[in-house]
């Protein structure tokens, strides 16, 4: 349905217990009413979701906040008042009224408020709280259009409001700043620079724990069914009868590539953020037997997005 007229109906699904995937500004979510435990189930099957990977908590707006938790910290509350609705996602204590399976159990919840007209619209006509991780089955390419929600879980969704591309095209950086020095779990759509410019200094948790507090941080996720790698250096022409599709950040590679994605010509990492689960998505339909992307300039979003390609390629290593 299209996100401005299907906002209706698609709230009253959420209100009877159904599964909404909706566009926010940063990939479309598979949302659930973060109150019942049952429709929230669902969201973990429809995705083939391991149980031990919390869920985010959307809100219509950031006062919803108070209302859920009661007191806010006012780490929270400052980080919330200046980049909310936004790409970030805060860790509070959770609520008694957010049953466990939404946090897997977790003493804590993530939580924020999404930048998009539709999506607020969406869980302010439902009235609850929305449960929603990425529109996409488990550990595959996230989903920053209406079609690649269809492809990737069909008939497990009972609405679709397509909101055309999405803006941000990378998920929400998420924050913990329950201890001295915010620590951020995920690097996403909003850049580390941006949080410390408001904070000052940040962590940022690398790698993957064996306790994976936020499985988004899992060694390998985000990957295509085509195998995939990180280019190294100067790539060598395709070899002998190999179909090999390339990801580059500014500049068409040279070479016999069956197909070729340019992120962005003016290298513009926001709009290679932007374009880049779209691109993968295309160069993963073309049926090529391997896809070598190659990494873009480790500053801004460009950290989030070459955290994306090297977990992707750890899935195919
Ligand atoms: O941009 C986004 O955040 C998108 C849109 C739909 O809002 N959502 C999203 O959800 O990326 P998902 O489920 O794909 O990723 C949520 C991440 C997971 O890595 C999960 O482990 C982490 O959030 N997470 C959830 N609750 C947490 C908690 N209490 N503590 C630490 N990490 C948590
Ligand atoms: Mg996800």
């Amino acid at each position: 349905m299209p996100a401005d007229s299907g906002i209706a109906e698609a709230a009253s699904v959420l209100r009877t217990g159904g599964l909404v995937a909706f566009p926010t500004e940063t990939v479309y979510g598979l949302g659930a009413n973060a109150l019942d435990a049952r429709a929230v189930a669902r969201v973990f099957e429809a995705k083939a979701r391991p149980s031990f990977d919390p869920l985010i908590t959307h809100l219509a707006e950031a006062a919803e906040l108070e209302k859920l938790v009661g007191a806010v910290p006012a780490a929270v509350a400052a980080l919330a008042e200046r980049f909310w609705p936004g790409p970030l996602t805060l860790i509070v204590d959770r609520p008694a009224v957010i049953p466990p399976i939404v946090t897997s159990g977790l003493q804590t919840m993530a939580v924020r408020v999404p930048d998009h007209e539709a999506a607020r619209a969406l869980i302010a006509a439902a009235g609850v709280p929305v449960a929603a991780p990425s529109a996409n089955r488990f550990g595959q390419l996230s989903p920053t259009r209406a079609e690649h929600v269809v492809r990737g879980l069909g008939a497990a969704v009972d609405v679709v409001l397509d909101g055309g591309s999405t803006r941000c095209g990378i998920e929400s950086t998420i924050v913990d700043v329950r201890g001295d020095r915010p620590v951020v779990l995920r690097l996403g759509a909003l850049p580390v620079e941006a949080l410390e410019e408001a904070v000052g200094p940040v962590s940022v948790r690398s790698g993957s724990s064996g306790q994976p507090v936020a499985p988004g941080t899992l060694a390998a996720h985000y990957a295509p069914r085509t195998p995939l790698r990180l280019a190294a250096g100067a790539e060598p022409a395709a070899g002998e009868g190999a179909r090999r599709g390339f990801l580059a950040f500014r500049e068409r590679p040279s070479g016999d590539w069956a197909a070729v994605e340019v992120l962005s010509g003016r290298g513009d990492l926001t709009e290679a953020a932007a374009r880049l689960f779209d691109a993968l998505h295309r160069l993963d339909g073309t049926g090529v037997d391997e896809i070598v992307v190659e990494p873009v300039p480790d500053v801004g979003v460009g950290r989030a997005i070459n955290d994306r390609l090297r977990r992707a390629a750890a899935t195919w290593r």
